[in-house]
């Protein structure tokens, strides 16, 4: 089987890592798998990053699209995997969560008849104005079949009128849902001891376990809204200051633009005794050991949630909503929105409390049954 792997965001190639790495040690006879890189992200350590420390072949295409407005970026994107999937001649592609690479991928190959295989299906925040949101659902209406991380996306996919039995056909198209797992906790517990061996960032921060906050912000609707990054900054460099902890903010090269043509945002973060370490965008194994040894977790992001959780550390969710509803409902994040009093009283919440993190998100070996279920369809 010919498959192609699309890719373009960090958290995307990072998934991705899973997909390659059984497709080479479990399948190797069985798929050929080709890798296009839409080039979404391409700072180094946005990018290649993750190319050199999870052992991910190098893209079989790249499109270097580049930034853009949703429209553009997007577009290009469509026409540059269309040119691909002519030329070539794929049995299905591989798409990773929600981003415009996901939408991009999902409209080029459905209309040329590629089948979609979607993994981090069904996941909603039944919040429209995002764009991730229009992302997957667009993606998830265009896909043979979904691989729903979660019993909660299966059920959002069955309440649109997904059946998640074995086979079944809608609109005329053969379609599954299914439960394998989260191909992120099979990267985390994969390279968890990898990271805590190659890894310096510790030392070099000078970070003891369990004395620091590990952050990151990169939502549009934070970045984007001074007000909201303002909250949450002030609720950060407070905490830090009152309990005398320091905070880690890698920081993600959209939200680092917004600051640095927003003065007024700067001045409490880099003072010369500021709490707050403001460090370039991590690599996949110092985010890993940052995340394993902080005392708690605050985030927009989605897979840093997730990531929190599999390292047992309580997260403070920094959004409006969030699709991983299993974490609040055992207790183990709090959303907070961007709300200075609710982000606080969610830290002192979480740290107050002892937290329980049972096992959710899979056996670890979700890339195996995914590609397992893709070779039987
Ligand atoms: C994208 C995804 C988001 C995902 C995030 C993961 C969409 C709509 N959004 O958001 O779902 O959570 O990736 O990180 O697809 N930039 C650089 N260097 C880079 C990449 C980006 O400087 O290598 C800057 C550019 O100024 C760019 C901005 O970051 O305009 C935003 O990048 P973009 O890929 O459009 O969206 P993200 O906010 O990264
Ligand atoms: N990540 C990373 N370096 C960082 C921040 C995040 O490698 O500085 C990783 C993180 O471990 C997770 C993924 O990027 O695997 C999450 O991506 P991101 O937060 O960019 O997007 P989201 O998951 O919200 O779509």
């Amino acid at each position: 089987m010919k498959i192609l792997t699309i890719i373009g965001a960090r958290p995307q190639i990072i998934k991705a890592a899973a997909i390659s790495r059984a497709v080479k040690n479990i399948f190797p006879s069985q798929i050929e798998e080709k890798i296009l890189h839409t080039g979404q992200h391409y700072d180094a350590n946005m990018s290649q990053v993750f190319f050199d420390e999870l052992g991910i072949p190098q893209p079989d295409f790249n499109l270097g699209v580049g930034s853009g407005s949703h429209g553009s970026q997007t577009a290009r994107m469509i026409s540059g995997i269309e040119e691909v999937l002519l030329k070539h001649s794929f049995d299905g592609i591989i798409l990773y969560g929600d981003t415009n690479s996901t939408l991009a991928g999902a409209v080029a190959a459905s209309k040329i008849h590629v089948p979609v295989f979607h993994i981090e299906a069904g996941l909603r925040s039944f919040n429209m104005a995002m764009p991730e949101e229009i992302n997957r659902i667009v993606c998830d209406q265009l896909s043979s079949i979904c691989f729903a991380p979660t019993q909660t996306a299966v059920d959002n996919l069955r309440h649109e009128g997904f059946n998640d039995s074995p086979a079944t056909f809608r609109n005329g198209k053969h379609r599954r849902v299914c439960n394998c797992g989260d191909v992120m906790y099979d990267n985390s517990m994969y390279f968890a001891t990898l990271a805590s061996q190659r890894s310096t960032i510790m030392q070099d921060l000078n970070l003891q376990p369990g004395a620091y906050i590990l952050a990151t912000i990169h939502r549009d609707n934070n970045t984007d809204n001074p007000q909201r990054l303002q909250a949450i900054l002030k609720a950060l460099t407070d905490i830090a200051k009152q309990d005398n902890i320091r905070i880690v903010l890698p920081l993600h090269p959209r939200t680092r633009k917004i600051l640095e043509n927003t003065p007024s945002l700067l001045p409490s973060l880099t003072t010369d005794n500021s709490p707050v370490s403001i460090i370039p965008p991590a690599g996949f194994f110092d985010i890993s050991v940052l995340e394993q040894n902080a005392k708690l977790v605050m985030t927009d992001s989605g897979g840093v949630q997730k990531e929190a959780f599999f390292f047992e550390k309580p997260c403070v969710i920094l959004r409006p909503e969030t699709e991983w509803v299993e974490i609040v409902n055992h207790g183990a994040g709090i959303i907070a929105d961007a709300d200075y009093n609710r982000i606080v009283s969610a830290y002192r919440q979480l740290i107050d409390h002892p937290v329980h993190f049972p096992h959710l998100f899979g056996d670890a070996h979700a890339a195996e049954k995914i590609l397992q279920t893709i070779l039987d369809y």
